[in-house]
C-alpha cells in the first residue's frame, strides 16, 4: 500500500474508498461525532499531542466514550499515517458515537466507530502562502439556525441524555435569557387559561409541522392562540404544558424541573387538541 491514500475504519486498514460506513453511523445521522485533522510535514505528524488530547476532551464533553486512551490513541494514528508512506500528509481523525437504529437517546453500551483517513495534500494547498487573500465578514449563525431541519442534532441528543440522567423523558431548551424555545425533538405550547402560547416559528425553533396543524385546530375550536416568546416563569406557572411532534403527536407534559404543572395531570385543552388532532389523521 506504499504511498497509497489509505483508511483504518473500526479496526482495519484499507484503501481510501473501500471504507463504508453504516446508514444507521451517530456522525451520518446526527452529526453526533468529533474530529481532528492533522499535518505531517517530512514524515513526521505535526503537533499530534495536542491534537488527541483535544479529541480526548472533545470525547469527554460530549460523553463518547473512546475505545483507548490518549496514549493509545497516539499510537494508532502514528500507525496508521506509516503505513501510508506519505511524506507530506493529511490526516483526518473521526470518531462517531457509532451506528445503532436512529434515536436521539444513544445506548450507553454503543461501540464507537473510529475512522482515521491518510491523503496527499490537496492543490490548494501548494499555493504561494504569500498570495494574499480577500474576506467578507458575517453573521455568527452557528447554533442559531434552529429552523433548518438539519442532522446537526449534537445538542438536541446531549439535551435528550442530560434529561434520562435527570430520570425524565423531556428536555426543554431555555436561552441565557431565560425564554423558552422548544423541547430536544418538538415544539413546546403552553396553556394560559384559556389561550394557547408556542413560540414564534423563526429561526430559534424548527417550525414544526405538528405546531402547524395544532394553532389550526385551535383556531377550528375557537381557542386563541398566541405565538410569542415566553419565559420558564411561565412555563412552569402555566395550567397546561404540551409537546408536538409528527412522531408522538401531541403530549402533555405534567412536571418540569420538578416542578408540578397545573394540577398534575393532563389537561382539558392538551386532550381536546390531541382528540382533534387524532380524526384529523384519520380523516385525511
Ligand atoms: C427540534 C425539533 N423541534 C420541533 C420538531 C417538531 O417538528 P414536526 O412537528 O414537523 O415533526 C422536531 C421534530 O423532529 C424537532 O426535532
Amino acid at each position: 500500500m506504499s504511498l497509497a491514500e489509505l483508511a483504518y475504519l473500526n479496526g482495519e486498514l484499507t484503501e481510501l474508498h473501500s471504507a463504508m460506513v453504516s446508514i444507521d453511523d451517530r456522525a451520518f445521522l446526527f452529526g453526533d461525532g468529533i474530529y481532528e485533522v492533522v499535518r505531517s510535514y517530512d514524515r513526521r505528524l505535526f503537533g499530534l499531542d495536542g491534537h488527541i488530547d483535544r479529541l480526548v476532551r472533545s470525547a469527554a464533553a460530549i460523553e463518547l466514550k473512546l475505545p483507548v486512551d490518549a496514549v493509545g490513541f497516539k499510537e494508532l494514528v502514528r500507525t496508521v499515517y506509516k503505513k501510508s508512506e506519505i511524506t507530506d500528509a493529511l490526516v483526518y481523525i473521526q470518531v462517531s458515537r457509532g451506528a445503532e437504529p436512529r434515536n436521539h437517546l444513544f445506548s450507553l453500551d454503543l461501540k464507537p466507530a473510529v475512522l482515521i483517513t491518510v491523503r496527499h495534500l490537496p492543490d490548494y494547498l501548494f499555493s504561494d502562502h504569500m498570495d494574499p487573500l480577500t474576506a467578507i465578514t458575517v453573521p455568527d449563525g452557528r447554533w442559531d439556525m434552529c429552523h433548518i431541519k438539519s442532522t446537526s442534532l449534537l445538542a438536541n441528543i446531549l439535551a435528550k441524555h442530560k434529561a434520562r440522567e435527570a430520570g425524565v423523558d423531556e428536555a426543554i431548551f431555555v436561552r441565557r435569557n431565560g425564554l423558552v424555545t422548544e423541547a430536544y425533538a418538538s415544539n413546546v405550547f403552553i396553556v394560559q387559561e384559556e389561550t394557547v402560547l408556542t413560540h414564534p416559528a423563526d429561526n430559534r425553533i424548527l417550525g414544526g409541522i405538528t405546531r402547524g396543524f395544532v394553532l389550526d385546530l385551535c383556531a377550528k375550536q375557537d381557542l386563541r392562540t398566541v405565538e410569542r416568546e415566553f419565559s420558564r416563569d411561565e412555563l412552569l406557572s402555566a395550567g397546561e404544558v404540551f409537546v408536538t411532534n409528527s412522531v408522538y403527536e401531541i403530549r402533555p407534559v405534567v412536571r418540569v424541573d420538578g416542578q408540578q404543572i397545573g394540577d398534575g395531570q393532563p389537561g382539558r385543552v392538551t386532550g381536546m387538541l390531541l382528540q382533534a388532532y387524532r380524526a384529523l389523521t384519520a380523516d385525511q
